[in-house]
């Protein structure tokens, strides 16, 4: 690539080291927030970090926030290093910035791109007041494992849900226009196959077919490209063998070459220097080589590519001319946000100072939180309650619980302003002193007296409100589980609550899928509340009291049991399926049936929604055609409520085996009681496509299913065909 006349003069007086300066990006020790994020990251000290802003040896710094500190780092690298070129600066703005959001799962249940554009640019408004440019979100990994703890950070197991948040996010990151003050930089991450880790174990070796890695997990990283993000972060794992950071088909093969991407690839923090500990490099210099030849333009944290690269190039094992081109990629990276023009883009105090969160983004973030919740069961219609006229029992260790709130990747959170569940609740009831509030176990441990107090509390009640769930440091990066289920102190709380007989209501907090057992699973009423960000409280109690009718639908399975896992609804088709009536040598688990729980796209709502059979424009799809696919939906209830449509396929025959359903498209539609719509959903040839043995993404014609349903198990399929070319 060529950059514009000013930027290739000034590469053209760049040395060596000032050039490999370009692609180091390190951490923020001149603003340092959070350091306990990456306790290793604290080696270099601010006095170091500004010797080196000095010396032209930073492209760019991470994880620090604060707009003035950034400015004066900015005018060190402006005013006082050789070249002035302004320094990027970026963090893990994954879920919120001072407003905390849903974690991105929870916000991909509500099935709404649109509000999750709306967060993300909310987080950009609040990150870039905040002195920030860049964040390294949104995190794509389509993970169909819930063991693996970064199940929190993605948008769930479908690729085509997964694509449509990859898309929404970046763009609510970037907004309209690049330059603009407000403008954070998306980074869609970990390319690629991250969410494929082996048995969930984090940063594990992945084993991947061809087909799957690209019809799977390579399309968000396509959708996110496509919605105009710059940057990619390379991921820790290694695929079939060669790893992330120095895969050179993916880096360059796919990213560059097939998908035309022209921006850069920063590595995931030392991944570069990781590859010794992988076996693939045999040194720090060769890892070096490997993965910047690879495609890794900016190396995070390690130093490795400052220490070895000027080396390389000298002894031509990397050419100049592949220097240049990283640090060319780098450099129009900065120039498209405006740097260039304006290096104290985003860096400034009074906006930080006038910065009010709670005013801009604190209605968002209610609204987001119960949309994003999931009614997952509701016998005897328990839900909503009434605001009064009965005495209610929050029994659990989040009840109160101020730690547990946000979940596992915000770091600049305003906690000052987050909402638990009692006073969320007792906010939201008419004589608040109806609301009694049990601690009754902690998190891990059983506490003293404390499920004697719940079940007093319990049958004094008229219903229980039963929190409990994950606490948030089980998920998120290196938080992988071997059950995931329901601490067993909180197990043994849900056993004594639910055997008072008062009615209870299960407020499960969440970073994953969880297997459900016992009292917990057998409770009358669950919410699947995730972990909400700020306004948690205030958003169960809209809920809990019918204020808000949930609309969300899971954006993963939820198990009978652990051993299930990887337990994915898109599972291709075997050859012995399980049948109900026939137990020997099928594939089945001996203790419980095949499917979930609860199925992906699953979620009840207050009111009842009823489908009608699905229509199709014609009994064909022509090759170059397109087919409507359309079902009436009413509301059968008696409260306006929103319902997930959503479009399901199967290919009957094909040269690949395929899934036994795939989710093609969805729509939340809202309707009043008693009123009725036709939801109608075009089907192209390009949807039914896959990778073939061949390679090639592309359909066959022949006789497909589909499906417009509430989930991925229910509804009845008619049948078309995909005509030949
Ligand atoms: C490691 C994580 O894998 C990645 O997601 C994050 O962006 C970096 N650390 C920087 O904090």
């Amino acid at each position: 690539m060529r950059l514009d006349d000013r930027l290739e003069t000034l590469l053209a007086d760049m040395t060596v080291d000032e050039k490999v300066g370009q692609l180091g990006i390190f951490a923020d020790m001149l603003r340092p927030f959070a350091a306990d994020v990456n306790p290793e990251m604290n080696e270099l000290n601010a006095g170091e970090l500004r010797e080196r802003i000095r010396a032209g040896q930073v492209g760019a710094v991470f994880n620090g926030v604060g707009a003035a500190q950034g400015r004066e780092a900015q005018r060190i690298a402006v005013e006082e290093s050789r070249l002035g070129i302004p320094l990027l600066m970026g963090a893990d703005v994954i879920h919120g910035m001072r407003t905390v959001f849903p974690i991105p799962l929870g916000e991909a249940a509500s099935f709404e791109p649109v509000l999750a554009e709306r967060t993300a640019r909310a987080a950009a408004v609040e990150a870039t007041a905040c002195g920030l440019h860049w964040t390294f979100a949104p995190t794509l990994d389509i993970a169909r494992d819930q063991r693996w703890g970064r199940v929190a950070e993605a948008a769930g197991e479908d690729v085509v849900l997964g694509t449509a948040f990859a898309a929404a996010r970046v763009r609510g990151f970037h907004g309209d226009d690049l330059t603009a003050d407000d403008c954070l930089l998306a980074t869609p991450k970990h390319f690629v196959g991250y969410g494929a880790v082996i048995g969930g174990l984090e940063y594990n070796s992945v084993e991947i077919s061809e087909g799957t890695l690209r019809d799977v997990h390579l399309p968000p990283f396509k959708a996110a490209l496509d919605a105009g993000a710059l940057t990619v972060m390379s991921a820790f794992n290694d695929i079939n063998g060669v790893p992330a950071s120095a895969h050179d088909e993916l880096l360059t093969g796919v990213l560059r070459d097939e998908w035309g991407f022209r921006g850069f690839v920063v590595s995931d923090y030392t991944a570069d220097f990781e590859l010794v500990a992988h076996g693939f490099a045999g040194d720090e210099r060769e890892a070096t080589k490997l993965s910047f030849t690879a495609g890794v333009d900016m190396s995070m944290q390690s130093g490795l590519y400052a220490t070895h690269l000027p080396d390389l190039v000298a002894s031509g094992e990397v050419s100049m001319d592949t220097l240049d081109e990283g640090v060319r990629r780098v450099l129009a990276v900065k120039q498209a946000i405006g740097l260039f023009d304006n290096p104290y883009r985003s860096l400034d105090p009074d906006a930080e100072a006038a910065l009010d969160p709670q005013a801009l983004h604190g209605e968002l973030a209610r609204d987001a939180a119960r949309r994003s919740i999931v009614l997952l069961k509701n016998d005897g219609g328990v839900l909503p309650l009434r605001r009064s006229g009965q005495k209610i029992a929050l029994i659990g260790p989040f009840a109160r619980d101020r730690d547990n709130i946000e979940g596992c990747w915000t770091l600049f959170g305003d906690k000052s302003q987050y909402v638990n569940l009692e006073d969320g609740l007792r906010a939201a009831l008419d004589d608040g002193g109806a609301l009694t509030v049990v601690d009754g176990s902690g998190f891990e441990d059983a506490i003293d007296g404390g499920i004697e107090a719940a079940v007093g509390a319990a049958r004094d009640a008229d219903v229980v409100l039963l929190a409990i769930g994950e606490p948030q440091n089980y998920s998120g990066e290196a938080q992988s589980r071997t059950r995931i289920v329901v601490p067993p102190a909180q197990q043994a709380l849900a056993e004594a609550v639910v055997a008072t007989g008062t009615p209870v209501v299960v407020l499960l907090r969440h970073g994953r899928a969880l297997a459900l057992h016992g009292a917990v699973r057998d409770a009358q009423a669950i919410l699947a509340t995730w972990f909400l960000g700020t306004q948690t409280g205030n958003a169960v109690a809209d809920v809990v009291f019918g204020d808000y009718n949930p609309s969300a639908r899971l954006p993963v399975s939820f198990p009978r049991d652990s051993g299930q896992q990887p337990l994915y609804y898109n599972r291709q088709r075997t050859g012995r399926p399980e049948l109900p009536d026939m137990q020997e040598f099928k594939s089945r688990w001996r203790e419980m049936p095949h499917g979930p729980l609860y199925p992906f796209g699953h979620g009840l709502s207050y009111t009842r929604f009823e489908y009608g059979p699905v229509a199709l424009s014609a009994d064909a799809l022509d090759w170059d055609g397109a087919l409507t696919v359309s079902a009436t939906l009413r509301n059968a209830g008696d409260r306006f409520g929103e319902e997930v449509v959503q479009l399901y396929v199967h290919d009957r025959v094909a040269s690949r085996v395929r899934p036994i359903r795939e989710l093609k498209d969805f729509r939340k539609v809202a309707l009043a009681p008693g009123e009725e719509t036709t939801v109608s959903f075009e089907l192209h040839r390009d949807q039914l496509a896959f990778t073939t043995r061949s390679g090639q993404f592309a359909a066959e014609p022949g006789l497909f299913d589909v499906w417009i349903a509430p989930d991925c198990e229910s509804g009845e399929a008619v049948q078309f065909t995909l005509r030949g070319a």
